[in-house]
């Protein structure tokens, strides 16, 4: 349902209240407590799946360059490429895989890649992902596989960012349901908001299945252009709207972050002084903060 908002545009009816969203407490076994080595299981670090069904908001620019970030500070981190367009992949100048071990169903960490940023691993993408959106069609036992299948390959990092593609289907789903955050780019533009509703309820779906384990992380406002009156009003409305899960960082429309791919890395090595990096800098120091 969308209503009009003071600054003129529309704003979703989410029926979630501003700052409520952040997590929703378990009743049960806390992640952290299945995931203690020294009980003997799993290891898990922060899994921040970047999400937004939108396409060109930010989220593969984000992915990249926060990664990239999280590594240089001394996080062990693993980028995962979930997009059929595998543009994570080729923007750190690597190759995607021709059958992806989601969909081929074999270990996760014999498709790893190193990259040229210390402390930085990809899984690469690939375009028979498009098989996995026909795999998981429906079935619910389908999806807890692919889940399962993703989460066993996470066990060394203290961070893993998910790179989703541009929908709510069945990879989104499975990024959603692996991981503890969502990271929401959003564009500052009118239509800045359209279809978050659809992609809220997704969330909250997920966090109703997996209670306590998955927390809206933070919403990052891109591509902001602070002497625009729109971006001022956006920037306004969304800060009202979802109170303090949007983060103070906001990253600057920069000719360099759009460059940086087609060299193959990210904007923090491709032009160390520019604003982008320094904003996905601060971001990175914000996410750290965060935990
Ligand atoms: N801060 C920015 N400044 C300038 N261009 C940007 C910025 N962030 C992203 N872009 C460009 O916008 C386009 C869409 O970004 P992308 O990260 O691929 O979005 P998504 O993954 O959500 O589809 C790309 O061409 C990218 O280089
Ligand atoms: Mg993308």
């Amino acid at each position: 349902m969308w209503l009009v908002g003071p600054g003129g545009w529309p704003r979703p009816r989410t029926g979630i209240p501003k700052t409520a969203c952040r997590r929703l407490e378990s009743p049960g076994r806390s992640f952290d407590e299945r995931t203690d080595p020294r009980r003997g299981t799993l290891a898990l670090g922060r899994i921040l799946c970047v999400a937004n069904q939108k396409g060109g908001v930010g989220k593969t620019t984000t992915a990249v360059n926060l990664a990239v970030a999280l590594a240089k500070s001394g996080s062990r981190t693993l980028l995962i490429d979930l997009d059929p367009q595998c543009n994570a992949t080729s923007g750190l100048g690597l190759t995607p895989t021709s059958r992806h071990p989601l969909v081929s169903r074999q270990p996760l960490r014999e498709s790893l890649c190193d990259t040229r940023t210390p402390n930085l691993q990809l899984l690469p993408g690939s375009r028979s992902f498009q098989d996995v959106e026909v795999l998981a069609r429906g079935t619910a036992g389908e999806a807890a596989t692919l889940e399962q299948h993703l989460l066993s390959g996470m066990n060394a990092y203290d961070f893993v960012l998910i790179d989703c593609p541009p929908s709510l289907g069945p990879l989104t789903q499975t990024a959603l349901s692996a991981a503890t955050e969502v990271l929401m780019p959003i564009q500052c533009e009118y239509f800045a908001m359209e279809g978050l509703t659809q992609m809220i309820h997704v969330i909250r779906d997920v966090m109703q299945r997996k209670p306590g384990r998955l927390e809206f992380g933070g919403i990052l406002l891109t591509m902001y252009d602070a002497s625009l009156e729109l971006t001022r009003e956006v920037d306004e409305e969304v800060r009202e709207f979802f109170g303090d899960i949007v983060f103070d960082t906001v990253i600057p429309r920069d000719v360099a972050v759009s460059e940086a791919p087609s060299h193959g890395c990210s904007v923090i090595d491709y032009a160390p002084r520019a604003r982008g990096t320094r904003a996905y800098i601060e971001l990175c120091m914000e996410v750290l903060d965060r935990e």
